[in-house]
């Protein structure tokens, strides 16, 4: 990393030492009205300078800020995973050393910045997640080996607590042509809560009875692993209205929300794309907020969501 480089980061909102005070950890946190309409859909709540029951185009870590402190009960984060390097974008930053195979490179301007840009971009956005959530509330990042370092680092010097680690397992990824590495076949989520008191909400007796049947890694009555066996195909209505490079299917957000929030709850989705979190946090009556910088996947969202909650 340049001299520069590192002067940058320095500037970057970082909490660099110390446990969150014991003030901020005990503030009472409230639930949100659950007017419903006729179709059973929550109906849009104002909170701080935003409503809920809707997608922002705009930039997440400008946007928050008119959240208040501890508003919000589930992060479902989808950040971009800076895997984008060459194609029809600049070559500014070269190719994208020491990773490669398989991996589909999206080609989006969203997704190719420095590995310094990245870092900061990574504990900008975090820094404003962990101020939004609340302490019995969770974040559920996802990355692959391009970025799940990166996030996991930038955690660590926000004292945010990882909580686990989960591999999502592909079961259907596609091979590795080349023949020159395997094939990968997983990604990266990490469940992480604000830091100091453990007060996050985890509901563990579903996560060992309830119906997972479409994951053959799970048994029933067993606690579950660390390791999913979720498949990635997405049914043709979660792509009806367009499809998103990086959309991933409505199934795994599901299960976060499952595991750790309840109806009525706030689900905030930093990164929107086509929706598939928001669309998640409709179906199982949550409200949500989210964010998305391209408008084109902003509209995508609205139309899936304009769908109501099935
Ligand atoms: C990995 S994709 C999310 C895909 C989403 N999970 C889905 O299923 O469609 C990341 C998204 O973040 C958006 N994005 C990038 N930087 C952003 C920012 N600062 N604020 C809000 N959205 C941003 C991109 O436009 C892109 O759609």
């Amino acid at each position: 990393m340049t001299k520069e480089a590192t002067q940058d980061l320095q500037t970057a909102p970082v909490k660099r030492r110390g446990r969150p005070s014991k003030s901020s950890v005990d503030l009472p946190t409230q639930s949100l009205p659950q007017h419903r309409d006729e179709s059973g859909n929550l109906q849009t709540v104002g909170i701080g300078g935003l409503e809920t029951q809707r997608v922002y185009h705009g930039n997440f870590i400008e946007m928050v800020s008119q959240l208040p402190d501890q508003s919000v009960d589930i992060i479902i984060a989808d950040p971009p995973y800076n895997a984008s390097k060459g194609n029809e974008l600049t070559m500014q930053y070269g190719t994208l050393p020491g990773f490669g195979g398989s991996w589909r490179k999206i080609a989006q301007v969203w997704d190719d910045m420095s590995l310094h840009d990245y870092l900061a971009f990574t504990l900008s956005w975090l820094t404003e997640a962990r101020r939004v959530l609340k302490p019995t509330g969770s974040m559920w990042v996802h990355g692959t080996y391009h970025s799940a370092g990166v996030t996991n680092v930038a955690m660590q010097m926000l004292e945010v607590e990882i909580i686990n680690e989960i591999v999502w397992y592909k079961r259907n990824s596609f091979p590795n042509l080349a023949g020159r590495r395997l094939t990968a076949s997983h990604e990266t989520i990490l469940w992480a809560h604000r830091g100091g008191k453990r007060a996050y909400r985890f509901n563990y007796e579903h996560s060992k009875f309830g119906d997972f049947s479409d994951d053959d890694l799970k048994s029933p009555g067993k606690q579950m692993r660390t390791v999913w066996d979720l498949p990635n195909n997405k049914p043709r209505h979660e792509q009806a209205h367009g499809k998103h490079p990086a959309q991933k299917p409505v199934r795994l957000a599901k299960r976060f929300i499952e595991l750790s929030a309840g109806p009525g709850d706030l689900c905030l989705v930093p990164f929107a794309g086509s929706g598939s979190e928001c669309v998640a946090a409709q179906e199982a009556g949550l409200h949500f907020i989210g964010f998305d910088t391209d408008e084109s996947y902003v509209e995508i969202a609205r139309a899936r969501l304009s769908r109501g909650a099935k």
